[in-house]
Order: C-alpha cells, then structure tokens, then sequence
C-alpha cells in the first residue's frame, strides 16, 4: 500500500485527478490536502470521498509547522502538487497570495518531503504540476513551447509558478530528491471555477449576461480536456523519469473569439432556440494588463517517451462540457459565493460595457 498525498485536490484538476489515481490503483491510500479556498470545493469528490482508500485533510501548503508534522505522521511515499492559486486577473488585483501559495507553499512543501525521506529517496517522487504560462508570449508565427524554452513570466501568477518549477528542479540537483515537473497548456472541462474563460461564458450565457470579451479577442490558447490531463499526470508519475519536464497540450490553438462564438451557438442549439441569440452577449472589454497573446504546446517528448496522446476532441469535449454546466445549476450557483461576485464587480468595475 503506497500513501500518495494529492495537495489542491478539491480543485478543478486535481479533483480529476484524485478520480483518476483511485479509480486506477487500489493498492494506494490517497490524501487529499487542501486549503478550501474559494476554488476548493469538496462537491467535485461526492462520487469518492466514501471510498476507503481516500482520505480529506483541510491545510495550508504554506503553513510550515503544520506540513513537516503531517509528512512526519504519514510518511507519504509520492505527491502530486498541484494546490495553487490560479487566476491571472486575480493575479493582478492581489499577487501576495500567489507568492505565498504557489512559491512559498511549494518550497514548504517540497523542504518536508527531503527532510522526510533524507538521503532514501527509493520508490519515492514529488510531482510538480505546473503551466505552460511560464514559458510566456508566442507571436503567430513563433514554434511552439518546447521542455527547453526559455522561461519568461509576465503575469505575477506565471511568475510565482516559475518560480516553483525553479525551486522543484533544484532539489533534484542540490539534495537528490526525485522530482518531475509538467507544463500544461489552458484545462476546460466539469467542475472549473466560473472565473475562467470557458465557465464563465456558459453561465453567463445561461443567465443572459453580457460575454465579456478582452481586447480584440485574438489571443490563442490550446485547449486540453481535463480528463486528458489527469490521464497525462498518472502516465508520468508512473513512467516519467525523475529529472525530467514534460510538456503536455492539446494540440487544438483556437483564438478566443471562435471559442466563445461556437459556446454560443451550441448553447442556442442546445437550448432550442434561435441561433445568433447567445451571440448578441458578446461584449468587448478593456485588455488584460501583459495580456499573453498566443500559447502553444509541443507535446511530442510525452509522445515520444511515453506514448501519451489527448483522446477528446475538442469538438466533443465542448458540447460534454456545455452539457455538464447547464445540468450542474446547483454546482453553479453554489460555487458563485459572495466573494467571487464581490471579485467580479471590482473586476469589471472600470471596463468599458
Ligand atoms: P483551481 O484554482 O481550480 O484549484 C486550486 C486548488 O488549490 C483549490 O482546491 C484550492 O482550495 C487549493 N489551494 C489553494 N491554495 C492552497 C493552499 N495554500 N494550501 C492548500 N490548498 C490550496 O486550480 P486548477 O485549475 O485545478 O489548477 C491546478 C494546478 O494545475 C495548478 O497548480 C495550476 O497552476 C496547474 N495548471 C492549471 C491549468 C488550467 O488550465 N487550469 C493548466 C496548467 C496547469
Ligand atoms: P483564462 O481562462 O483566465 O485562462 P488564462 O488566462 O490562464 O489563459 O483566460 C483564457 C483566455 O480568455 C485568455 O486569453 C483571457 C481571455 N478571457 C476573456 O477574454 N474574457 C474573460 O472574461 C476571461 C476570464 C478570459
């Protein structure tokens, strides 16, 4: 029986993940560690948290004290980190939690686990999940992020995760603890925080709100279903090399506008209605502040080495993801609390409507 500590795993991806880790590996206890923030929500695990090998711890990664006693008491003999803050536009208004979560937090973290395993690091692994923001901006025209891009950060969000991924690497080199690292490129899917583009345009659809679009919504993001992602973190924890970053993506650049615009008009098909309808919402808004504008993925290490390759289409994970949100009110409206709309009018309290 191995004991797998899963950090942010009340989260949109790490909830995937956990689903995935117990639904494949009986012989595995796994500890979900997680702050409750306002994107931690335990309603993403109802279909497992009775299962006997899962198991819900509430904590800070950043809480020193408190992470050394836990890996002292459990003994965990891998993590997959993924707790993090993850919210560009939060970012911006408050960049100390993202310091404190994603670099901080990480160090705290990954400290515990080479002061818990000393110099016997047999069998064991720290699993760093990050993004693909760290490598910063592509032009139209520039190849694809590859394992050995240069890391170039422009929103305090990809910074602090850079400098993760930094801090991770470096305890491979200086103290021999077994570490892989992955770069993801934009998730979509069930139960992500209506915050990010792709909820937040359904519900706002859904509740006849305007679709707020940044700039000339030109910019590009390869979209990856979560489920493929959480299939890719379980493939290299358990095949990966230790040492290693490897680049997952989706191999599907789609600029912005033509994402919203196809949610559109299969929410209007779905609902039965005339199809434009949702369209009429779209609404341009003043930028993002070091708005990335293009992010592409070359995945073709994981391909290569371990035979990795998305299975969704976006065609169908879209409408699935469509499906999931308009049959999920309740998810929705819970997960919409006062300090997401308190956010929200802060957010958009100086853009032009
Ligand atoms: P999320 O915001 O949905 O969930 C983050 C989780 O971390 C929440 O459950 C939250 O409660 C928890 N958390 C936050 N601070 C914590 C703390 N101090 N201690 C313990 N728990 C804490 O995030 P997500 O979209 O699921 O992303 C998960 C990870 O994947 C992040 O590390 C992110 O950088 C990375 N990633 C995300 C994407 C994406 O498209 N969403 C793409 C690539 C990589
Ligand atoms: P987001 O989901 O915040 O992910 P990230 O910034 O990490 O890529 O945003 C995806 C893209 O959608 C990004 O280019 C910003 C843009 N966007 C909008 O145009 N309007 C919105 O309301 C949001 C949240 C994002």
């Amino acid at each position: 029986m191995k004991r797998i500590l899963i950090t942010g795993g009340a989260g949109f991806i790490g909830s995937h993940v956990i689903r995935t880790f117990i639904n494949r590996h009986a012989d595995y206890e796994i500890y979900n560690l997680d702050k409750l923030t306002y994107a931690g929500n335990l309603e993403n695990l109802r279909d497992i948290e009775n299962n006997p090998n899962y198991f819900f711890i509430k904590g800070d990664i950043a809480d020193d004290k408190f992470i050394n006693q836990l890996f002292a008491d459990y003994k965990f003999d891998g993590v997959v980190h993924l707790a993090a803050e993850t919210h560009v536009d939060r970012s911006i208004l408050s960049p100390m939690d993202f310091v404190k979560t994603n670099l901080l937090g990480t160090f705290v973290l990954i400290n515990a686990f080479k002061n818990c395993w000393k110099d016997n690091f047999d069998g064991k692994l720290f699993y760093h999940v990050s993004t693909d923001e760290v490598y910063g901006s592509l032009s139209m025209h520039d190849k694809k992020f590859v394992e050995t891009t240069a890391y170039d950060p422009r929103s305090p969000y990809s910074a602090a995760k850079a400098g993760s991924d930094h801090l991770v690497r470096s305890y491979f080199y200086t103290f021999k603890v077994p570490v892989i690292v992955s770069n993801c490129s934009n998730n979509y899917g069930p139960n992500q925080f209506p915050e990010k583009l792709i909820p937040l345009i359904i519900n706002n659809i859904r509740n006849n709100k305007s679709l707020p679009i940044y700039g000339k919504g030109e910019n590009v993001r390869d979209w990856l279903y979560v489920g493929d992602h959480a299939d890719a973190i379980e493939t290299i924890f358990h095949n990966g090399t230790a040492g290693q970053t490897y680049n997952i993506g989706g191999d599907n650049e789609m600029r912005n506008i033509d994402i919203v615009t196809l949610i559109c008009d299969l929410v209007d098909q779905k609902l039965n209605r005339e199809i434009g309808t949702a369209r009429k919402l779209i609404t341009y808004v003043k930028d993002r502040p070091g708005h990335d504008l293009r992010y592409a993925i070359d995945f073709s290490k994981l391909k290569n080495a371990l035979g990795w390759t998305p299975k969704t289409n976006f065609k169908d994970g879209i409408s699935q993801t469509i499906d999931w949100y308009l049959n999920n009110e309740v998810w929705m409206n819970n997960v919409i609390s006062g300090d997401y709309q308190k956010y929200y009018e802060l957010q958009y309290s100086n853009q032009n409507y």
